[in-house]
């Protein structure tokens, strides 16, 4: 790197500042309001250094960025064989909201869609446990990656759950699969609350720097899932995780990564550090665009791909 981490991150901020291409998320009634201007970035290192620029204190919902982590929360508490039952690990090549499920099984095809995340969501926690009781174990597992207690955006959670028609009609077509085996709208509320968790860039850069760093959160020193987990993960991350944008992704940026629709990105550079950027404008793929362009220039300064 060219110059001090903080020096190069403003400069980078500014390098992508003017673009104002994209568009706000506009089926959730509450991100269409959120103000498209802000920008930010933050990077943890494996040894728990945090560096952040631009409006790094703003919170936002996590949306699909939850996925990753409450499908490592379900590998770690009902096992590999178990979830892998449920859902596949093939990229599908769809929009994030499509049902996208494998012929045959009626698995869907990848835990970072919707129809995955949906099922995954119902995995979190050991069997039997109340539909509170596995939201607390999702807020607690995802607290731990981030080294703090966070919260429920409730307009953003009651906004979401009033218009999800199509995550309902998802879950719906999993329930007749024998998929999910519970109440096909319990199933979308819990995923829609899961989604609603309000971060900051630096929550999310000590998240991923906790897939980084093998599942140990470099800050607190909490062990929050296993490394085996986290492989799983990461690769999940790095072959759907940008949805029917992850061969693009991997091929100019080339790291495992995560994006939410209300604006967070995040990328795990293992044995290295997190990375997350925020800027509410979204791509047709639903990925943030200044976040996207943060991250191709990270890679072309940096080297940052893993190939
Ligand atoms: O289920 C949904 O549609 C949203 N709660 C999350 C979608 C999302 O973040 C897609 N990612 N870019």
């Amino acid at each position: 790197m060219r110059s001090p981490i903080p020096e190069y991150l403003a400069e980078a901020l500014s390098h992508v500042a003017s673009d104002d291409s994209g568009a706000t998320a506009d089926y959730i009634p509450q991100l269409a309001d959120a103000d498209p201007d802000r920008l930010a970035v933050a990077m943890c290192t494996e040894d728990g250094r945090l560096y952040s620029q631009g409006d790094c204190d703003v919170e936002f919902s996590i949306q699909s960025i939850s996925k990753p982590f409450v499908y490592a929360l379900a590998l770690a508490d009902r096992g590999f064989d178990a979830v892998l039952d449920k859902v596949g690990v093939e990229p599908s090549g769809d929009a994030f909201n499509e049902i996208s499920l494998e012929p045959g099984t009626g698995r869907p095809l990848n835990p970072m869609i919707n129809a995955g995340a949906i099922t995954t969501h119902t995995l979190a926690g050991p069997p039997g446990l109340s539909v509170d009781e596995r939201s607390e174990r999702i807020v607690d597992g995802l607290s731990a990656f981030a080294g703090r207690r966070l919260e429920v955006d409730a307009a953003v959670f009651e906004s979401e759950l009033r218009t999800s028609f199509r995550n309902r009609a998802l879950a719906n077509m999993l329930r007749a699969n024998d998929i999910l085996d519970e109440d096909p709208l319990m199933a979308v509320t819990g995923y829609t609350r899961q989604c609603s968790l309000l971060v900051t860039v630096n929550d999310l850069a000590l998240m991923a720097a906790t897939l980084a760093n093998r599942g140990v959160n470099p800050v607190t020193g909490a062990p929050v899932v296993s490394a085996r987990v986290v492989r799983q993960t990461l690769s999940v991350m790095a072959t759907c995780g940008m949805y029917d944008g992850a061969g693009d992704w991997m091929t100019k940026v080339g790291i495992p990564a995560k994006s939410g629709v209300a604006g967070g990105l995040i990328g795990a550079l293992p044995g290295q550090a997190g990375i997350a950027t925020f800027s509410p404008r979204l791509d047709r793929h639903g990925n943030s665009v200044r976040g996207v362009d943060l991250f191709r220039k990270f890679t072309s300064d940096m080297g940052m791909h893993l190939m």
